[in-house]
């Protein structure tokens, strides 16, 4: 067994030619091995034939691309540790290609960048040439397409390596302004008295995209929106602001108190859903002629507590939207009419609390002061806080994710249970739905939609990122 503290000796990327490595997991790579966080064998494996100088070139091009002003010396460091096995993961040869290649390293971290349906062929061979039994394995999202498929992806990995040697990643747990909702909400005392029902009248998250499936239109039509970001990263985002304070932080006590939030949150009904799609999608490569997949969608739900017993919840996310940007948007209830303001001023809105945990990430709180002038009329100001210039720099997700994984701390990923009751969640409205509403690129998603949000004052658009990075 792998002790929880011993770090991982090798990293293994299955996926190492993929879109996700060269975005995403190269750049981490990079990132971490500059912060002396990483300095061992990194092994790619994919089905392209290839030498380790093909594999090296593609970290050099991914770097090149995404991290432009990167060191060449910590580049060159990282790329004499890189190794690549090439090979059809239904054949033994590659998993043995991989064994010689660990040259008697037994803690690899696996980290498969893979579609799903490969991870059978991967786990069995990993465990017949004999070099699962002391690694840990990473798998990427999407981790099934319902609850029955996950089950059976757990089975299949649990069949290699224990539960507490899978890592699920879900990136929006790497991110600090997510990770940041659950100190904000617990570490500032006077918010704990107002975050419930008698205080809040509604909750909203917005995650759009101002651009489309960007050439992962045949990925994309095997999820859809729902799939892609709801039921992981906005649903995470939904435990975090609803959740109760764990009893401790070791990764246990965190995921204990998230199922029970996630356990107390109402299965979706078709009724509250509203899917969209933009005007060009079918035109993309890789997406199907008629496609019904959904580029944008919309639901509402209530959580069975006492702290939120019939505050409505609402989600959206949609690619080619009018902007990009993640927001929750917590609405206190309005305030009563103003009988010492003069007749015909306006009433002041509820006071809102705006969590921007995209790009310029930071909080804002619109609240409403006098106007200045003879009469009492009140006037909307923010008090707002950029987290890059009040905090300094961050990781990002995939760094910290990375690294935590290779020290075997899963406090941020998604434990079993969990992930199953956010496939409950969303299970009546899997395939249960409407048609999709077209809608048209620049907006934010179709007009249908709107009803959803009707009683609670509309749907509320994203703020200016109020950072800079
Ligand atoms: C991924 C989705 O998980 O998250 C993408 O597959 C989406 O479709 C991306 O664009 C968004 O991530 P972020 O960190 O840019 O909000």
């Amino acid at each position: 067994m792998v002790l929880s503290h011993e770090r991982s000796d090798a990293l293994v990327l299955f996926g190492a030619t993929g879109d996700l490595a060269r975005k995403k997991i190269f750049p981490a790579i990079y990132h971490l091995s500059r912060d002396g966080d990483l300095d061992v064998p990194v092994i790619g494996v994919a089905s392209s034939e290839g030498d380790d100088d093909f594999l090296r070139e593609r970290v050099r091009a991914s770097l090149a691309e995404q991290v432009p002003d990167h060191d060449p010396a910590v580049l060159d460091a990282l790329l004499a540790r890189v190794r690549y096995v090439s090979g059809d993961y239904r054949e033994p040869q590659v998993f043995d290609d991989l064994h010689r290649a660990l040259d008697g390293l037994v803690r690899p971290l696996f980290y498969l960048a893979i579609p799903p349906v490969l991870f059978d062929d991967v786990v069995t061979g990993l465990d017949r040439c004999g070099v699962a039994g002391h690694g840990r394995v990473v798998v990427e999202k999407p981790f099934g397409r319902d609850g029955a498929s996950a089950r059976e992806l757990n089975d299949c990995l649990h069949r290699t390596f224990a539960e507490d040697h899978v890592f699920r990643i879900d990136h929006y747990l790497g991110k600090e302004a997510v990770e940041n909702l659950l100190v904000f909400r617990f570490a500032n005392s006077m918010l704990e008295p107002i975050w419930n029902r008698n205080f809040i009248a509604s909750v909203q998250i917005t995650m759009a995209e101002d651009f489309g499936v960007a050439g992962r239109g045949k990925f994309y039509e095997s999820v859809g929106a729902l799939r892609d970001v709801v039921q992981n990263h906005l649903l995470q985002v939904v435990a975090l602001l609803a959740m109760e304070p764990p009893a401790g932080a070791d990764a246990d006590s965190l995921r204990d108190e998230k199922v029970k939030l996630l356990r107390q949150v109402r299965t979706i009904e078709p009724a509250d859903l509203v899917r969209g799609q933009y005007r060009d999608y079918v035109d993309e490569d890789g997406v199907a002629a008629g496609s019904d997949v959904e580029t944008y969608v919309a639901v509402r739900f209530e959580i069975d507590s006492w702290r939120w017993a019939g505050v409505p919840w609402l989600i959206r996310a949609g690619k080619d939207l009018a902007t990009t940007a993640t927001e929750a948007v917590v609405t206190f209830n309005a305030p009563p009419r103003l009988l010492f303001t003069p007749a015909g001023a306006p009433e002041p809105g509820p006071n809102r609390l705006r969590f921007q945990l995209g790009k310029g990430d930071g909080v804002r709180l619109h609240l409403h002061a006098k106007k200045p002038g003879d009469e009492l009329i009140p006037e909307p100001v923010d008090l707002q806080v950029s987290y890059a210039e009040a905090l300094g720099p961050r990781e990002d997700a995939y760094q910290r994710l990375l690294d935590d994984a290779m020290a075997g701390d899963a406090r941020r990923f998604g434990r079993e249970d969990a992930l199953d009751e956010q496939w409950r969640i969303v299970s009546e409205v899997l395939d249960h739905h409407e048609e999709v509403h077209l809608y048209r690129a620049g907006t934010m998603g179709p007009e249908a939609a709107d009803r959803l949000a009707a009683d609670v004052g509309g749907w509320i658009d994203p703020a200016p990122p109020t950072g800079s990075d």
